[in-house]
């Protein structure tokens, strides 16, 4: 466990159940977490959701980040418009142990019209076991950010 041991969960309107089973089970797992909705099911807009969850990693408040949406697509965008934050959509395991191994990922987005709770949570264990191998993966990850054309 990180001594930033803070995950910031935040979704739209489509994932706000999924979101709190999400929740219990990442606090189950000792980590801290910091939900910071929606609570109420109106229709809302992914982008807002995903920004603020963002700057919340990117601050250095939380140390990792788990966002979600219908597909997990629109939300993640959102997400990696905010300078510091690596952010995919994995609806396998190998893929969110990846983006940690080799992407140096902060945050992770789930698409809940895609994938069901129990691989979802199998996701998100895969990602947040995995370890930033570092090395050549290094290297190619600080070429991800923001440049100039
Ligand atoms: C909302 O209907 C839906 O568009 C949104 O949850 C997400 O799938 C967008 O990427």
């Amino acid at each position: 466990m990180p001594a930033n041991n803070r995950i910031v969960l935040s979704s739209d309107h489509a994932a706000i159940a999924f979101r709190q089973t999400l929740a219990a089970h990442i606090a189950a797992l000792g980590w801290e977490v910091v939900d910071i909705g929606p609570t109420t099911p109106e229709s809302t807009h992914y982008p807002i959701h995903g920004r603020a969850a963002a700057q919340r990693v990117a601050s250095g408040d939380c140390r990792f980040g788990i966002i979600l949406c219908g597909t997990g697509q629109g939300i993640m965008m959102a997400a990696n418009k905010v300078s510091g934050i690596r952010c995919g959509v994995c609806h396998d395991t190998f893929s969110a142990r990846m983006i940690r191994q080799h992407n140096d990922a902060n945050m992770l987005s789930l698409g809940v019209r895609v994938i069901g709770e129990g691989l979802a949570l199998d996701v998100v264990d895969a990602f947040l076991n995995a370890e930033f191998e570092g090395g050549r993966h290094g290297t190619r990850v600080d070429m991800i950010e923001p440049q100039d054309a």
